[in-house]
This record gives structure tokens, sequence and C-alpha cells, in this order.
């Protein structure tokens, strides 16, 4: 068993890799770079730049001292820094949600991430989104690399799988295959063909709602 100073220490270690982490992700998303090995990756200038230049990266630095601040049970930290964030950047995001590494939120303005949702890395708001419960029937899950178009509500107990695209304004109540497309209300999903396109293939609309 840790002792609390070594329990601090690796928990403060853990804040500040993630903090690098977020800034790196970011710099590389506005360089429309993917992740991987074989991505470069963005200087450490770049990284700086991003993380003064994007209000995106002062929600995700606050989400980090909120999400440490939880795991040491200090009182109010999370409540305050979840005020401060809705109060700014008009952006919500519920007092348990983890989020996943270099997440972007493109506009933070409107977006609301709420309930038991789970959100993977380097997944991209483009703002007024939301994601949460359609009947308090459950939270989504949204894989890593999924992009969500302005105006877009991901509702219910769904899976939002790896790369998806959710469109402008859809409201997606189903889930979303790895890769897939998805627009509209309900949206409809438009699965990638082996030479690229995407076909529609039926409304979400399962009673999942
Ligand atoms: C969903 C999206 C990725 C589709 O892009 P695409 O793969 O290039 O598809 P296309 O533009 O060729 O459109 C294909 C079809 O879907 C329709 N469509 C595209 N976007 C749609 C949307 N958001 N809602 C409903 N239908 C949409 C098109 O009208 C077209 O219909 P058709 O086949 O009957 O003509 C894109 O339109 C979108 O919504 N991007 C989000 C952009 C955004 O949020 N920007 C915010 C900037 S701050």
């Amino acid at each position: 068993m840790l002792d609390a100073p070594a329990a601090a220490t690796i928990s403060l270690m853990g804040l500040l890799r993630k903090i690098a982490a977020d800034a790196v992700e970011l710099a590389r998303a506005l360089r429309n770079e993917r992740p991987g090995p074989a991505a470069g990756g963005p200087s450490l200038k770049d990284a700086v730049r991003a993380a003064l230049t994007q209000d995106g990266y002062k929600v995700l630095l606050m989400s980090r001292v909120r999400e440490t601040a939880r795991r040491w049970h200090v009182p109010g930290v999370n409540h305050a820094l979840r005020l401060v964030t809705t109060v700014l950047y008009s952006i919500e995001i519920g007092n348990d949600i983890e989020l996943g590494e270099g997440i972007n939120f493109t506009h933070t303005l409107g977006t609301v991430i709420g309930g038991t949702s789970k959100v993977g890395s380097r997944v991209k708001f483009m703002g007024n989104n939301t994601i949460g419960t359609a009947k308090d029937n459950g939270c989504p899950v949204i894989e890593d690399d999924v992009v969500i178009g302005c105006g877009a509500r991901v509702l219910g107990p769904i899976r939002i799988g790896r790369g998806a695209f959710i469109g402008a304004n859809a409201v997606v109540l189903t889930d979303v295959p790895p890769g897939a497309i998805a627009t509209g209300i309900p949206a409809r999903i438009h699965e990638r063909g082996s030479n690229g396109t995407y076909a529609a293939s039926g409304s979400t609309t399962n009673g999942a709602d």
C-alpha cells in the first residue's frame, strides 16, 4: 500500500501526463494529422500554442483538474470548476464524466455531456452538441476518433463506433458502426462501402430511444 505522499506524487504525475497529451493531440488535430506511430508528432511550440489559443483546451484542462479532485475527494472543486466552464464557455460536463485524451471542442458553445456518458480519445465536438440520456435509460459510449457535427444529439444507451461521423443536426438514437456516417432525424446510418463511398442502410429507430 502506498503512503499518502507517494500516491499524491503518482496522481500529480498522471495529471501532468494527461495535460501534456491533451495539448499534443490538439496540436496534431489542428495540423489535420491522424494519431499513431506514422505521424511525426507536433513540436513543443505547436503544442504550447494549441494549449494557449484553443478555448477547448482550457475546458479540457479544467476537466482534468476536476477528475483529480474527484479522485482525491477534494470537496467543492469538481462542482466549482463545472460552474466555471459553464459560465465562461457555455459547455456543461457532468460531475462524473471521464474524458479520453485530446478531446477537441472546436466550438464550446452549447455542448452538454451528461449522466454516465463516456467519451473516448480525440473525439471532436463541433459545437452545440448533447450527449446524454433519452429518458433516464442510460447514456452513450463514444469511441475514439468520432466526429460529432454541429447541433447533433446522441441520446440513450448506445455506442458510437470508432471513427464514425455524426452529421450536423442529427439525432442519433441507436448504435453507429465504426467508420459509418449518421445523418438526419432520427439518424440514418450510411456504412462505408469497399470503394470508400457511403450507402444508406436504414433508419436508426429501434426503440432504444
Ligand atoms: C454528414 C456529412 C459529414 C456528410 O458529408 P459527405 O460524406 O461529404 O456527404 P455529402 O455532402 O456528399 O452528402 C451525402 C448526402 O447526405 C445528405 N447530408 C449531408 N449532411 C447531412 C446532414 N447533416 N443531415 C442530413 N443530410 C445530410 C446530403 O444532402 C446528401 O444527400 P443526397 O445523397 O440525397 O444528395 C456533412 O454533411 C456534415 O454534416 N458535416 C458536419 C459539419 C459541421 O458540423 N460543421 C460545423 C462547422 S463549425
